[in-house]
């Protein structure tokens, strides 16, 4: 096996158990003499890898099936900016703009109502998180999103919104650290990050909630409604990225559960920002705030563009990929996702060390 060292931001490194199951279930699946790609999804093996899968979610989030329901849609969370609004948005709706995904998601918004942006940090091109919102308490909901994958901040603790119901976009940091996420009447994330393949959106929704915000008018595909009745199932769903995805929270149960993963993501994104904090500035952290900085994309600038593709060559002639920073920021960018593994951290660390020698 010759695997390199994977930093892309997305499809992202997998668990090396993951994949083998993958290739395992590629051939034959469950002594069921056919794979998984080639089974229907109304057979009994697949409607149980839902259940089974929605259960391990619902598991490692600490949430109850009375309560919420997980749905795989399609579309990526791209689809989520446009389905919530079109299902919740009444009048109005806060959204927290802290980049542009969270931009994306507010554009959507605007299509369908009044977006009040309860705050931002627009005005220096997203480096930190904002700490006041102007929250509106008769809103719709409140949208903001928990790692901006492009810029590498997070926002670490969850913003008080009293009443008003929750949404969160975590494509970028899904089931990587512990929270209290009873806070959130919807929760979404592309799988391509954390937890899967592209190709699938995982949608954790309240069921009270759901249940309450239909909106007339709305084409059948675009209603939660429609696929919570479904159990996923009214269109096809994507099988084989459910399977990976499943595997994947297998393996992070196996790992000591997101206790331990989130100690395991937060020395590794710990000994980034120590090399970058004790370089002398040969290397500068793109997030000053070390609240706001995120433990999944690590960003940090070295003196020129020249230098930084000096660094990202040598990086990727020792077997380090997809160091590159987001086009429309530049830099470096170092995602370092649950799957992530140490090793590859410490000798990213170490190779940091090296370069500025
Ligand atoms: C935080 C965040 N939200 C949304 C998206 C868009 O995801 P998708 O390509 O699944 O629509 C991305 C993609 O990188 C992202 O990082």
């Amino acid at each position: 096996m010759n695997r390199i060292h994977n930093f892309s931001a997305g499809p992202a490194v997998l668990p090396v158990p993951v994949l083998e199951a993958a290739k395992q279930a590629s051939i034959e699946y469950n002594g069921c003499g056919m794979s998984v790609m080639e089974m229907s999804h109304r057979s009994k093996e697949i409607v149980s890898l839902f259940d089974e899968t929605s259960a391990n979610v619902l598991e490692l989030m600490n949430l109850s099936s009375d309560d919420y329901t997980v749905l795989y849609l399609g579309g990526g969370a791209s689809m989520q900016f446009a389905m919530i609004p079109l299902n919740f948005m009444k009048t109005s709706a806060d959204y927290i703009n802290t980049g542009v995904w969270a931009k994306k998601a507010l554009a959507e918004g605007k299509l369908v109502g009044n977006v009040n942006v309860a705050a931002s940090s627009a005005d220096k091109n997203f480096n930190y998180i904002p700490k006041e919102f102007n929250f509106d308490p008769k809103a719709d909901y409140v949208h903001y999103t928990t790692n901006n994958t492009i810029y590498g901040t997070r926002v670490k603790d969850i913003p008080n919104v009293g009443d008003v119901p929750l949404i969160c976009d975590m494509s970028s940091d899904l089931l990587s650290r512990n929270m209290d996420y009873s806070k959130f009447d919807l929760i979404y994330a592309g799988a391509q990050k954390n937890i899967g393949p592209s190709g699938v959106t995982l949608v954790v929704i309240k069921k009270s909630w759901a249940a309450k915000a239909e909106k007339e008018g709305n084409m059948t595909m675009l209603k939660y409604s429609t696929h919570i009745g479904a159990d996923s199932m009214f269109n096809t769903p994507a099988v084989f990225p459910v399977f990976v995805i499943n595997e994947t929270l297998k393996w992070i149960k196996s790992e000591g559960g997101l206790d331990a993963v989130e100690k395991r993501n937060d020395h590794k994104a710990g000994l980034l920002y120590d090399a970058i904090d004790n370089s002398n500035s040969f290397y500068k952290a793109a997030v000053a705030n070390k609240d706001d900085r995120s433990t999944m994309n690590v960003t940090f600038n070295l003196e020129s563009e020249e230098k930084e593709s000096e660094f990202i060559k040598k990086a990727e002639a020792l077997n380090m990929s997809g160091l590159k920073g987001h086009r429309s920021v530049g830099g470096v960018r170092a995602s370092i996702y649950n799957a992530c593994p140490v090793e590859s951290v410490e000798l990213l660390v170490k190779f940091m060390n090296d370069f500025r020698s």
